[in-house]
């Protein structure tokens, strides 16, 4: 009879026939095939990966949930990484963390004001209103498509207690700027890392300047689970705080599986309970349950291994687009980055001028009839949304860029499943596009 390492071994053997059978990547053909503007990259490994821990049969966060916060601190080089089942519920817990009582006079509470800007995701915005906080926004660099620092401190009122902005794209924050206005006024500060792993501010990883930092695995990402996301901080408070809101509400500490971590379980007096409570079952916030499953954590684990080749391959599939598209400045805002940044790229975003001669929409629908995939800066101003009908909020100054940005920005994919072939198409439609617009000009 054969060992169960044994049969691991043929079923591994098996996965890897199958991901070369089924996965392999397709030719790519000019104007026929797809391009994405972002895609999950992976070999055998994550397959045979996802398929130990199906056969672990754990389900809920076990082995492979704990390696990834382990080697994702290391990675960054932070105390704690806490897996949650996705970006936004990082975003969520992140916000949620901070109204806890046992933070005193830090805790924000309902009416209380958070900083953050309306060009953005959505979930970014959305913690501040669900705990009943005021959202105020401020607008944005075009080029950049970050906040315009110099406005954040005369923004800030007696009630404005954190600050919670995305490294749009990928593209750091002034964080000089940002963290001198944290600690002159005692602010919280959430970066939502989502869309920026393995971006660099002056050497430091971002994610790493803040409180809390967030993070996405959605497939789009630098590193993908599927569903999945991650929150890091360096305070050990703040982490059985976020954990706490994560796992229900509760105040044991335990991993799923696992008793009397405390080592007195049936010692503890809490709230009005009775002395003895079981502790698994107190609750100290009210929670949620965001946690993760092994599976995903086991695809995150292979990812992990691939991330700085992917943090490579975005950064050099930017520069290509870039220098490709340099040319044409006339016509579009190329991104711009902060002194000292050293953007992971999320995506290419580009900004059509206004007296280009042609629209943001004749540009995407050309390059999507090219099949090539064009995408928003998300929500482009997120107040113009229905979603925000009847939200109280409050703008310092007005939106001008976020609504440029609304109307007349777009990005391409920078992702590592780009070639240089792809790259090389995608600039020979913007040439395409350009000479066709140019020669319209002309027959006017
Ligand atoms: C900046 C930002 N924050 C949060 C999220 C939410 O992440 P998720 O899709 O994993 O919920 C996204 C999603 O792409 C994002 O771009």
């Amino acid at each position: 009879m054969k060992t169960k390492e044994e049969l691991k071994k043929e079923i591994f053997s098996k996965v890897k026939e199958y991901f070369l059978l089924a996965h392999r990547q397709k030719q790519f053909i000019p104007g026929k095939s797809k391009v994405n503007y972002a895609g999950r990259v992976y070999d055998e490994k994550e397959l045979i990966s996802l398929v130990d821990s199906a056969l672990d049969f754990w389900l809920t966060a076990g082995r492979f949930a704990r390696q990834f916060e382990k080697e994702f601190a290391e990675f960054l080089g932070v105390k704690h990484c806490l897996l949650t089942n996705s970006g936004s519920s990082a975003n969520l817990l992140a916000l949620s963390a901070l109204t806890s009582p046992t933070l005193g006079e830090k805790q924000l509470k309902p009416g209380d004001e958070v900083i953050t800007v309306a060009a953005g995701f959505p979930t970014t915005v959305n913690p501040i209103i669900q705990n009943n906080l005021i959202p105020v926004f401020i607008d944005v660099n075009l080029g950049t498509y970050n906040i315009q620092c110099d406005k954040i401190e005369d923004a800030i009122s007696d009630r404005t207690k954190a600050i919670f902005i995305a490294h749009t794209m990928g593209n750091p924050f002034n964080l000089d700027a940002v963290m001198e206005i944290v600690k002159k006024h005692d602010l919280w500060l959430i970066e939502d890392n989502c869309d920026a792993l393995g971006s660099k501010y002056k050497g430091k990883y971002t994610g790493t300047f803040g409180h809390i930092a967030t993070f996405s695995f959605y497939p789009p990402h630098h590193a993908t689970m599927g569903e999945g996301g991650a929150l890091v901080t360096n305070d050990t408070n703040l982490k059985r705080l976020i954990e706490s809101f994560r796992d229900w509400g509760r105040d044991c500490w335990c991993e799923p599986g696992c008793d009397n971590s405390c080592g007195k379980r049936f010692d503890w007096q809490l709230g009005e309970l009775p002395y003895g409570y079981d502790h698994k079952y107190i609750y100290s916030h009210i929670g949620y349950n965001l946690k993760v499953t092994d599976m995903q954590a086991a695809v995150g684990v292979e990812q992990l291994k691939k991330l700085p080749s992917f943090i490579e391959a975005r950064k050099r599939n930017f520069r290509l687009l870039y220098d490709g598209l340099k040319k044409y400045d006339k016509y579009f805002i190329l991104p711009e980055i902060e002194k000292g940044a050293e953007p992971s790229w999320f995506g290419f975003l580009l900004t059509v001028r206004e007296n280009a001669g042609f629209s943001k929409i004749d540009i995407v629908k050309y390059l999507e009839e090219h099949k090539i995939a064009t995408r928003m800066l998300f929500a482009g101003n997120i107040t113009r949304h229905p979603s925000f009908t009847g939200v109280n909020y409050r703008t310092y100054g007005d939106l001008m860029n976020t609504d440029y940005i609304m109307n007349d920005t777009f990005w391409v994919g920078v992702y590592p499943g780009m070639t240089g072939e792809i790259i090389r198409y995608i600039l020979y439609c913007f040439e395409e596009f350009i000479s066709l617009k140019l020669n319209d000009g002309k027959s006017a």
